[in-house]
């Protein structure tokens, strides 16, 4: 077993699992996509989960990656111990309904053994105690000895997290040797000790667990395995734990190196060290896949990592922002691995650097704060008041707080501090309400003698701008720091402000000492652009230069689905006629969403021919001119005006050489080739006399082929089709075959009825000379009742009956008198009432037929009983 780099193993597992007709796929961002049931991506096989429940199509049934991993379960002990860290990379390789345990068990083991070298006689493996099949396969197919496999119970070997994919597993440990051990006699694989080290787990991930208790099989068994790379790699460097493995002792190194100390003289130096190191790894990659500070979700997570890591530093005795520059370094050690990071660095580097400067302003006072608060506390809780203003006012996340009082042996009162967060937030909703929030957004005069906004977005997408103006919270303020939403109006802008049916656009701006994102732009009535931010470090003031940028991406989608509306509408006209005319729009960067006038639904054709005219405008690549011109000219040119719509003298016109002409503001492509493709995704009414299509262009004609053969891929999984094509053979035979089966199935229940009718006459009881028919049947619906009771009537005259029935939790009661009967005092609705009364229930009808609800199905029996005393009751008056 040889000394081996991080960076090398990582190489060495990708390389090994593809050799074993595995794709290798990226990390994926830290970021859940679709999954609200995490914050961050924990494990190798989570941003997978859909692959393994068959939801989503993998691209191969093979794949391997290397995952970063955030875990923040144990993040007070981060530091404190050398074992725990919040960020760790986790290798995997994985199955989806393709190779189970014999594949998985060999291959984990031959890249331990041969491609790693690792001597057998230093492994142990564990599987789920009544996993005979496992250890089956162990000993007899893969060679490991049955004394070196140990059984462990559902804590140890059953792998789930959340909910999701789940299912038994078997480990791999490695010994470490007795010099590590505790000595004890008991000490063994699983033993607490530091001797043996669980490295692999790998998971037959056969169940889909709602998190909630319930484990329904999945519809094919799944590998999922987990191999933290850190693990390994203090194994095969021989270090007793991660921050001893050469790229993240390159790390710490760095910091020693700033702070003037060396690792491991001095326990309380080393406690900071590791935290320092540990989560400027997982802060530079939360920021690399766009995590931004804030006091909520993940935002949350990312500050408390910076803000502790920060206030670790002072404890050194480092006196000025410094976090960045080790940034740097672990951008440095994850290069090979992660060439993005490389892009990301100037955004990441002045993340963290405005985010410890502005902390930095008031970590001093409020530490000061804070002990003062611990000195005078004469019992052992903090107030929540108190925790709050450290939060508000110096930037202490709670946690840290809380951590901080915990090491001087206080707690906090937690309750209350949340208590007085919420109040700050129901204030600063009614103060931007009494202010009328939305008025400012249109009419107001907040922004009274603010000049109107200078707007480049037409062909640039970013731009150095002064802010004029900020407003927060309804008023008019001077300045905005971290955590802040507000306004800003600058001299200049490229944010398109929402406007003639197309959205605002969003972006990110920054100054030398700040960065906001822009999560809105909107437009008032004096050509203001207002820019809706949020900032996530440092502070903006009005009077300052910053860089505002357009998110490009969502912009070209906006564009390509503007154009493709005007495209539109000009087919349309010539498809239905020259009523058509917008009657509202929507574009966004998601698909076009198209009202106009026209009276009845399109057919198929119509639509077919909508597209196909649009469609060869975008093959033709035509270009797309907007151009300003007197409003007089526009008309002559024969340019498409909104109906009702004031315009001023000058206008613009946006044209597609002479199949569309209109008057518009909004921002175009230059060339309809750029729209890729338009689909029309669904016709429908609005209004009388108003239709609505949506559709798609570009990007969001490809996402709908993917999702629709993704749909088609897995419904011919589940009806077992090898060729998808066979679909509709298949769906056509299948509802065949149901049909038959349901005929079958009510003839089978005709047959139950029938011989159940001669069971409920041969124990009619006779009272008065009319025959009283009584039964309960479970698990039959209100209709068989229906058709008993018609059944019961047509055997004889002087009848009655009173049947129940109960199915899924709910009870009826159904009461029939034959007319003999009648003719005796006997009335179905009074007896199906009277009945249905006992069980709390109430129901009635006609003198021949009448239905009830049961309401409380333990009473049923003795409401049945009670019947026969009911009807002899009846016949008496
Ligand atoms: N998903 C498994 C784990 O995280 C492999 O351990």
């Amino acid at each position: 077993m040889q000394w081996t780099g991080l960076n090398e193993l990582r190489e060495k597992y990708l390389s090994f699992f593809e050799s074993k007709g595995h794709l290798r796929l990226p990390s994926f961002s830290l970021i859940p996509k679709d999954d609200n049931s995490l914050l961050l991506i924990n494990s190798g096989m989570a941003p997978m989960k859909k692959y393994f429940t068959g939801e989503v199509t993998p691209p191969r049934k093979r794949v391997t990656t290397c995952q970063k991993c955030i875990r923040t379960g144990d993040i007070e002990n981060v530091g404190k111990t050398a074992r725990h860290g919040t960020y760790f990379e986790m290798l995997g390789n994985f199955s989806f309904g393709d190779y189970f345990k014999h594949e998985a068990t060999a291959w984990a083991w031959e890249f331990c053994t041969k491609v790693l070298e690792m001597p057998v006689d230093k492994l142990w493996v564990t599987i789920y105690q009544d996993d005979d099949e496992a250890f089956e396969i162990w000993t007899k197919e893969v060679g490991v000895a049955p004394d070196r496999i140990v059984r462990m119970g559902k804590e140890d070997n059953f792998w789930e997290h959340g909910s999701g994919p789940c299912g038994p597993c078997s480990e791999i440990y490695f010994d470490r040797g007795e010099q590590y051990g505790c000595g004890k006699p008991t000490c063994g694989v699983g033993c607490d000790c530091d001797r043996y080290v669980e490295f692999w787990n790998v998971v037959f991930s056969q169940f889909d667990s709602d998190g909630k208790g319930n484990y329904p099989p999945m519809a094919h068994p799944n590998i999922d395995t987990g191999m933290g790379l850190e693990r390994l790699a203090c194994i095969m460097q021989g270090v007793d734990n991660l921050f001893l493995v050469d790229t993240v002792q390159n790390i710490m190194k760095h910091i020693c190196r700033i702070a003037g100390v060396t690792y491991g003289e001095d326990e309380k130096k080393d406690v900071s060290l590791r935290v320092i190191t540990d989560h400027i790894r997982s802060t530079t990659f939360m920021i690399g896949d766009g995590v931004m500070p804030s006091n909520e979700g993940r935002g949350y997570v990312l500050r408390r990592l910076l803000r502790r890591a920060a206030r670790h530093g002072r404890l050194l005795g480092i006196d000025r922002p410094f976090l960045s520059e080790v940034a740097e370094t672990v951008i440095h050690e994850n290069l090979t691995a992660y060439p993005e990071l490389d892009e990301k660095r100037a955004m990441i580097l002045k993340l963290i650097r405005v985010e410890e400067e502005s902390f930095a302003k008031t970590i001093d006072q409020g530490m000061q704060m804070l002990n003062d608060i611990l000195d005078r506390l004469d019992t052992s809780v903090m107030t929540g008041e108190d925790a709050f203003r450290l939060n508000d006012t110096y930037g202490f996340p709670l946690d840290l707080t809380k951590e901080i009082a915990a090491e001087r042996g206080f707690t906090i009162d937690e309750e209350a501090f949340r208590e007085k967060l919420q109040e700050q937030k129901v204030r600063a909703r009614n103060a931007r309400k009494n202010a009328g929030a939305d008025a400012w957004l249109g009419e107001s005069n907040l922004l009274d003698g603010v000049p109107e906004t200078q707007f480049l977005g037409y062909e640039e997408l970013s731009c150095r701008a002064k802010i004029l103006a900020i407003v927060k919270d309804g008023a008019r303020v001077d300045s905005v720091t971290a955590g802040d939403e507000a306004v800003i109006v600058c001299d200049r802008t490229v944010f398109y402000g929402e406007g003639g049916g197309q959205i605002g656009d969003i972006g990110t701006g920054e100054s030398e000492d700040a960065m906001f994102t822009v999560d809105n732009t909107t437009k008032n009535h004096a050509k203001n652009y207002l820019h809706h931010i949020s900032v996530t470090a440092g502070a903006v003031s009005v009077g300052e230069e910053v860089s505002l940028s357009v998110d490009a991406e969502r912009r070209a989608a906006i564009m390509r689905n503007h154009t493709a509306a005007h495209l539109l509408q000009a087919a349309l006209r010539r498809v239905l006629g020259d009523h058509v005319e917008q009657a509202g729009q929507l574009v966004n960067e998601k698909h076009v969403r198209f009202d106009f006038t026209h009276f009845s639904a399109l057919t198929p054709e119509e639509i077919a021919q909508v597209e196909l005219l649009v469609n060869q405008e975008i093959l033709k690549g035509v270009e797309v001119s907007c151009r300003e011109m007197p409003i007089e000219e526009a008309r002559k040119l024969g340019a498409m005006a909104l109906f009702g719509e004031k315009y001023g003298d000058i206008v613009r016109v946006v044209s597609v050489e002479d199949f569309s002409r209109e008057f518009c503001g909004g921002t175009h492509i230059s060339n309809t080739a750029k729209i890729g493709l338009f689909k029309i995704v669904s016709e429908s009414s609005v209004a009388s006399g108003v239709r609505r299509i949506e559709g798609v262009t570009g990007l969001g004609v490809l996402g709908m082929l993917t999702d629709a053969t993704a749909l088609i891929g897995s419904t011919a999984m589940v009806m077992k089709l090898n060729n998808p094509a066979d679909i509709g053979v298949r769906a056509a035979q299948l509802m065949g075959e149901i049909k038959e089966k349901d005929s079958a199935i009510e003839a089978l229940n005709s047959r139950i009825a029938g011989m159940q009718m001669d069971g409920l006459f041969s124990e009619a009881k006779e009272i008065n000379g009319v025959k009283v028919i009584t039964a309960l049947f479970s698990g039959t619906e209100p209709a068989a009742l229906r058709t008993m009771c018609d059944r019961i009537r047509d055997q004889a005259s002087e009848i009655a009956a009173v049947l129940a029935c109960t199915s899924g939790g709910k009870g009826s009661i159904a009461a029939t008198v034959g007319k003999g009967a009648q003719a005796k005092g006997l009335h179905a609705g009074q007896l199906a009432k009277a009945v249905a009364q006992i069980t709390g229930g109430n129901g009635g009808g006609k003198p021949d037929f009448a239905m009830a609800g049961a309401k409380d199905l333990t009473k049923l029996d003795e409401a049945l009983a009670a019947a026969e005393t009911i009807v002899a009751d009846m016949m008496k008056k």
